[in-house]
């Protein structure tokens, strides 16, 4: 798919058929993670991939809006490295770049996908900390639920001339 095609028909998707990604296609996903931009080039993600039913089962349970994710069946959760960036305002901005990115590629691979977002919430950080056992100095920004659509959705045109301003507002 065209660059620019998958930026304008991205849509989140919250319906899936159950049926697991395969493990190639996870890892392209990763791999365009990876290719993300990072201040200082960085690059302080990591990415814990979780399959496993009875933790897809733990998280939505507790995840207000993250109910898709057992019928998902999987989903990249991206933490960033505070040892590694420790301006946590780029921390988070490269993990969200990661996150588009894998996002984009999801849509380009004809998966499903939809960015739930942990930080800057504290029940929501703690809770997957918890969940996935991270060290201290990791923290879990985005988690990208993925897998095989149920739903297709219309693009939406959210062009808006009224935001845009020129050499000054
Ligand atoms: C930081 C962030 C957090 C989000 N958290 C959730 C979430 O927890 N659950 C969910 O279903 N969608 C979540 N979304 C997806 C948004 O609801 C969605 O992107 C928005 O409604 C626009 O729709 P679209 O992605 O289809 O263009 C989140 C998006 C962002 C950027």
């Amino acid at each position: 798919m065209d660059v620019l095609q998958a930026i304008f028909t991205r849509r989140s998707i919250r319906k899936f058929t159950g049926e697991p990604i395969s493990e190639e296609n996870m890892q392209t996903l990763l791999k365009a993670g990876f290719s993300a931009p990072s201040a200082h080039n960085s690059q302080p993600w990591h990415f814990v991939v979780v399959k496993n039913p009875a933790s897809l089962e733990y998280i939505a349970e507790a995840h207000p809006y993250a109910k898709m994710l057992p019928k998902a069946g999987s989903c990249i959760i991206v933490c960033g490295d505070n040892n590694v960036q420790k301006a946590k305002g780029f921390l988070v901005e490269d993990c969200s770049a990661a996150i588009q990115n894998i996002l984009l590629a999801a849509h380009g691979l004809g998966l499903g996908a939809v960015w739930c977002g942990l930080y800057p919430a504290p029940e929501l950080t703690q809770l997957i900390a918890t969940a996935i056992k991270l060290p201290d100095h990791i923290d879990p920004i985005g988690m990208v639920v993925v897998g095989h659509k149920a739903e297709d959705r219309e693009p939406a045109n959210r062009f808006d001339n009224a935001k845009i301003h020129y050499d000054q507002w």
